[in-house]
C-alpha cells in the first residue's frame, strides 16, 4: 500500500497549492444557480498556453480555437482506458472509466506537472487498489473536488455501427445536488480533432478536440458545447499484436477542460 498512501498525500497537493496561491473561490453563488460551476475562477485558464503552438504540425486532424475564451471547467481525469483486440490483432478501443475532479483551485502553471505526478503514483498504485477507490481517496483529502465520471456509450446515432462516443457526467456529483437542470450535467460528444501527444505519441493517448454530439438536430447534453483533451500520461495501448478477442486496461490520467454549455454564466 505504500505507493498508495504516497497517491494519498499527492492528491493532498491541491490543498498545498492553494495555501500558496489564492485564486478567487466562489462565495456567493446566484440564486437562480444553487449549484454547479467551477470553485475557483476559471478566468486565468488560457488553453493556448497549454498547447504548445505546433500542436496541429504533427499529422492527425486539427485541435481548432475554442469558441468561447475561459472554460467553465478544469478538470484531473484518473482512470483506466479499455481496448480490445480486432481480428487484424491490433488493439482497439473499448470505452473506459475515468473519474473527474475539479483543479480550478490550482493555477495553470501546476497542471501538467500535477497531473504528470498524479499519473506516476496511480501507476505504481498495486492491483489491489480499485479505480474507484481513487474518488474516496481525493475526496477525503480535498472535499468537493469530484464533479462526475467519464466513460463510452455506443454511438446514440447509430448503435449498431460499432463505434462509441464519450460523455462527461456530472448528474451524481455532489456539487449538482441541488441544481434544478440537474439532469442533463452530462454530455456526449463527437471527436473531431486528433493529434499525437507531444511528448510521447506511442504510450500517451492523442489530443482530442471533442464537440458536443447532434441526436435528431439536437444536442446531446447540456454540460459544455466542446471539449479538450490533453496533458496525456500514459492511457495508450500497447504496440504490439494480440490475440483477437482479448481485453486490455490501461491506465490513464489527463485533462480535460469544457467550453460553453448551460453552466457557462457561472464563470467569475
Ligand atoms: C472498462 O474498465 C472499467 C474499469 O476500469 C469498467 O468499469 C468498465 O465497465 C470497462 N468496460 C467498458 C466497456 O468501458
Ligand atoms: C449504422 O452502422 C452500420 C454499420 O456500420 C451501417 O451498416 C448502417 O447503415 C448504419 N445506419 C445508419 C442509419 O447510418
Ligand atoms: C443542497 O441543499 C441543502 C438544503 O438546503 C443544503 O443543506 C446543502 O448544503 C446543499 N448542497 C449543495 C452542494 O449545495
Ligand atoms: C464553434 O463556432 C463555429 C463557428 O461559429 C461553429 O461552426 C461551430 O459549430 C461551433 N462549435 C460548437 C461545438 O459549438
Ligand atoms: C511533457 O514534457 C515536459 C518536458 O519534459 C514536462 O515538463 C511536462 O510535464 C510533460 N507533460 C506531461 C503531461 O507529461
Ligand atoms: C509500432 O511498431 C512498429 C514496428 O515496430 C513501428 O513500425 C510503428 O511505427 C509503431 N507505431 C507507433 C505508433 O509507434
Amino acid at each position: 500500500m505504500y505507493a498508495f498512501t504516497k497517491l494519498v498525500s499527492a492528491l493532498s497537493l491541491v490543498a498545498v497549492a492553494n495555501a500558496f496561491f489564492t485564486p478567487e473561490a466562489r462565495h456567493n453563488t446566484p440564486a437562480t444557480r444553487p449549484t454547479g460551476g467551477s470553485i475557483c475562477s476559471t478566468k486565468q485558464f488560457i488553453l493556448a498556453n497549454e498547447l504548445p503552438a505546433d500542436i496541429n504540425d504533427h499529422g492527425g486532424e486539427p485541435l481548432p480555437k475554442p469558441n468561447s475564451t475561459y472554460p467553465v471547467y478544469t478538470t484531473l481525469s484518473v482512470g483506466m482506458q479499455n481496448y480490445t483486440c480486432g481480428a487484424d490483432s491490433t488493439w482497439g478501443p473499448l470505452g473506459g472509466y475515468t473519474f473527474l475532479f475539479d483543479i480550478s483551485c490550482l493555477p495553470q502553471a501546476h497542471h501538467a506537472k500535477f497531473t504528470s505526478f498524479v499519473a506516476a503514483l496511480w501507476d505504481a498504485a498495486p492491483p489491489t487498489v480499485a479505480n474507484e477507490q481513487i474518488i474516496d481517496l481525493f475526496e477525503q483529502v480535498n472535499p468537493g473536488t469530484a464533479l462526475g465520471l467519464h466513460y463510452w456509450i455506443p454511438d446514440p446515432n447509430n448503435a449498431t455501427s460499432g463505434k462509441i462516443n464519450a460523455v462527461w457526467d456530472f448528474t451524481k456529483s455532489e456539487r449538482y445536488v441541488n441544481d434544478t437542470n440537474r439532469a442533463n450535467a452530462f454530455l456526449v460528444a463527437a471527436e473531431t480533432g486528433i493529434v499525437p501527444d507531444p511528448n510521447d505519441s506511442v504510450a500517451n493517448s492523442p489530443w482530442l478536440y471533442e464537440p458536443i454530439l447532434y441526436v435528431d438536430g439536437k444536442k446531446d447534453g447540456q454540460l459544455a458545447d466542446e471539449v479538450y483533451r490533453f496533458n496525456s500520461n500514459g492511457g495508450a495501448p500497447p504496440n504490439n499484436t494480440c490475440p483477437p478477442g482479448s481485453v486490455l486496461q490501461v491506465k490513464s490520467t489527463l485533462n480535460f477542460w469544457l467550453f460553453g454549455g448551460a453552466w457557462e454564466n457561472t464563470i467569475f
